[in-house]
């Protein structure tokens, strides 16, 4: 494909959430000064960042960048609020069990019915006293007791449940190993080997050297959130003659899933630019209207990869020719909403075919679809998925006004979207 400098239309977004949030832990474990550039602001990562501000984390923005100095940061006995932030708990779980003091740690109610047993039980089984009603918020970590280094096989592929079991085994004395299901996205253990942390990832395992001494502190740039860079990808393959270049997107292996996805439907997509920053692949992402994408079916082992981008794929395959159908979502039940029931829904509203068949969701492409109300179910991912479903066929948008979910990974989402219909 031929590209022409000048007649794309050039993006960037914001820092990865995912980063962010393992960047922020990491400046608390590091005493120091830290630098964090493109760092993104949204309701998760503030949740994140509000906590250690409490223990004395002192910040500043410059623009995009975050100037942090955690130099008098001291932990004292608390109860922390995660909000609505799922990777915030779960991953301050870990972070605070490691760190063996007492903290209580609560979230908005949509938060305190999501699952923490995944979370609690391989901790429990090192010695930590952690107390809950039937394994959901609010936690209590109760400091005191004598705890191990961790030897545990993740039995469900989630990339929280592994950062909150590394961030407890880097404060734990001795050789920690994580096994079964770690091919979940690896920032933190980028992160942990650009700082020089004795972690080893091998194929079949994680070894942690805990109790180990950062010496080096955080100064670097967070990619492009690729799970923001799905949404414009989406608008710009469905948008009759779009041509978008996103600038400086994450590439991580375990977060393309959806990109491959596209490219494998008949996607005109260029990957241009690849390096490598801070550990993190980042790459310039070329896109090109594309009227000829075919439905596809994606192996569990995908489905992983794209776990968040699954809504704004189910959009992308309503307009590809034929069936697509995506094996594995059962872990899509326990995001934000219920996102299987959320696609449906929203798909069928609109006059589309998706349907659940034992554990894969099967979309029909090339439906008529008519405009309705966004059905968000209170999920920053439906929100967005289906306000581009919907702004595909008409600027009149109809969605509850209240509704600023999107606020939870990307607010700037709604003008970047119009600037691009103008
Ligand atoms: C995340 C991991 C994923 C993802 C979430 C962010 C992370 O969750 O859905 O939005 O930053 O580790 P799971 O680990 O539960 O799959």
């Amino acid at each position: 494909m031929k590209l022409s400098k000048t007649d794309y239309l050039h993006l960037s977004l914001p820092g990865d959430k995912s980063i962010a949030h393992r960047a922020l832990i990491l400046a608390s474990f590091i005493k120091g000064k830290h630098q964090i550039d493109n760092f993104p602001i949204n309701e998760d990562v503030l949740s994140t960042l509000k906590i250690f501000h409490n223990y004395g984390l002192k910040y500043n923005f410059i623009n995009n960048k975050i100037m942090i100095d955690s130099s008098n940061l001291s932990f004292k006995d608390s109860i922390i609020d995660c909000n609505e932030s799922g990777t915030t708990a779960r991953l301050l779980i870990g972070y605070f069990s490691g760190l063996n003091i007492n903290v209580k740690i609560e979230g908005a109610s949509t938060l305190m019915q999501r699952p923490m047993k995944r979370i609690v039980q391989p901790l429990k089984n090192c010695g930590v006293d952690i107390t809950s009603n039937d394994y959901q918020l609010p936690i209590k970590v109760n400091a005191g007791s004598a705890l191990k280094p961790i030897d545990y096989s993740l039995n469900i592929p989630s990339a929280q449940v592994k950062s909150g079991l590394i961030l407890y085994a880097i404060s734990i004395n001795g050789q920690s190993t994580l096994k079964g299901q770690i091919h979940t996205r690896d920032h933190l253990e980028n992160l942990l080997f650009s700082l020089g942390y004795p972690i080893h990832v091998k194929e079949d395992k994680i070894e942690i050297n805990g109790g180990v001494k950062i010496n080096k502190n955080i100064n670097m740039k967070i990619p492009g959130d690729f799970s923001s860079a799905s949404f414009i990808i989406c608008v710009a393959l469905l948008k009759r003659g779009c041509r978008i270049k996103i600038n400086g997107v994450g590439i991580n292996k375990y977060r393309i899933g959806f990109l491959e996805a596209a490219i494998q439907m008949g996607a005109k997509i260029n990957i241009l630019n690849k390096q490598i920053v801070y550990g993190e692949p980042i790459a310039d992402i070329c896109i090109d209207y594309s009227d000829n994408l075919k439905g596809i079916t994606i192996d569990k082992s995908n489905t992983v990869r794209m776990i968040d981008e699954v809504p704004i794929l189910s959009v992308l395959a309503c307009y590809a020719k034929g069936d697509t159908v995506v094996n594995g979502v059962s872990e899509l039940k326990v995001k934000e909403s219920n996102r299987v029931k959320s696609i449906i829904e929203n798909i069928q509203a609109m006059g589309g075919y998706a349907k659940l068949k034992d554990d894969s969701l099967v979309i029909k492409g090339r439906k008529r679809l008519y405009n309705t109300t966004i059905k968000s179910f209170n999920d920053h991912r439906i929100f967005m998925s289906f306000y581009i479903a919907n702004r595909l066929i008409s600027e009149k948008i109809s969605y509850d006004m209240n509704d600023t979910s999107y606020n939870k990974s990307f607010p700037g989402f709604i003008s970047m979207v119009e600037g691009i219909f103008k």
